[in-house]
């Protein structure tokens, strides 16, 4: 399938570039640093900074001046999943087929990781190297976008939210809010800083926003299905760990039948969201592939 090379290319532009931006250099704070490095490189799909590139690519940028926001945002999910293991959070032993970053390093290093790969997300979306390709305001907004995505009023906020669910049962409403926010900004950010980095208007942008938004529900819904039905081993993550922490997810709502309409409708209104962009074939094969994915 055309998508799964095109992913895979941005993926090895991603992770070259991560590996370039985290060095080891023999220095006394090393230990952090390779817990970062642990939870960065060597797994996870890169859907978030894949995104970053084509929605660039596609809004006429080159994908290359967009590649330093990439790796901050997919700086800042893996910071997320490292506080999200943590045992005050979710509790989770395995993340990406191996430990979880408290599990390798200790809780203390892990939370430190999580802060240092967060700070270093903006010393790269700043430094010399990201600004030299882009215009100063382009710069300022995507700086804009992603601390907006990452901060209480996006993701963490979503991750609040969740926890203040925990034991107890949301409506659909609440829940609809609560992963728009813990899963779809990050998301909805990601494409959005593309075409922002690309050069397209406010009606792409906000076109991507739309995509990444019924995106980033579809994802967080068969996320939790996986959670149900999924194979561990091919998840690289617990199954069941849903019910063991007592959150009410939309399968424990609407059951998993009514899941499974609710993410091909959601990846129907993405993929047509996509209409004002001519080159749009990688991002609906990569859209479906996400409805159906089993990891
Ligand atoms: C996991 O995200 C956390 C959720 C928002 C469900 P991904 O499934 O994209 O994780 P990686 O990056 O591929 O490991
Ligand atoms: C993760 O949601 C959202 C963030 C990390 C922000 P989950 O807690 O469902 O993700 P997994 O299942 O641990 O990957
Ligand atoms: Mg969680
Ligand atoms: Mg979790
Ligand atoms: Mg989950």
């Amino acid at each position: 399938m055309r998508h799964e090379k095109q992913l895979a290319e941005y993926a090895g532009m991603i992770e070259t570039a991560l590996d370039r931006l985290l060095p080891l250099e023999g220095r006394k704070q090393d230990s952090v640093m390779e817990a970062m490095r642990y939870s960065v490189l060597g797994g996870g799909k890169r859907l978030r900074g894949a995104f970053v590139l084509e929605f660039c690519r596609i809004s006429g940028g080159e994908p290359v001046t967009a590649l330093p926001y990439a790796c901050a945002l997919e700086m800042v999910h893996a910071y997320s999943l490292i506080h999200d293991d943590l045992p005050c959070m979710d509790n989770d032993d395995m993340r990406r087929g191996k430990p979880s970053c408290h599990r390798a390093f200790g809780e203390a290093t892990a939370l430190l990781a999580g802060d240092g790969l967060l700070n270093r997300a903006f010393e790269v979306a700043v430094s010399r190297e990201a600004a030299d390709s882009l215009p100063a305001e382009t710069v300022l907004r995507l700086i804009r976008e992603l601390s907006g995505a990452a901060g209480v009023f996006g993701m963490i906020g979503g991750q609040c939210m969740d926890l203040a669910y925990d034991g107890r049962v949301p409506d659909l409403a609440t829940l609809d809010d609560l992963i728009a926010l813990k899963t779809g900004a990050l998301i909805r950010v990601a494409c959005r800083m593309g075409c922002v980095a690309g050069g397209a208007d406010e009606t792409r942008i906000a076109a991507a926003d739309t995509f990444g938004a019924c995106l980033g529900r579809a994802f967080q819904i068969r996320d939790d299905m996986l959670d149900v039905e999924g194979d561990a081993a091919v998840l690289g993550k617990a199954t069941h760990a849903d019910e063991r922490q007592g959150k009410t997810t939309y399968p424990a709502l609407i059951g998993m039948d009514a899941c499974r309409r609710e993410v091909n409708r959601l990846t129907g209104e993405a993929v047509a969201a996509l209409e004002g962009f001519d080159e749009r074939e990688f991002l609906t094969e990569l859209a479906w592939s996400l409805a159906n994915r089993l990891k």
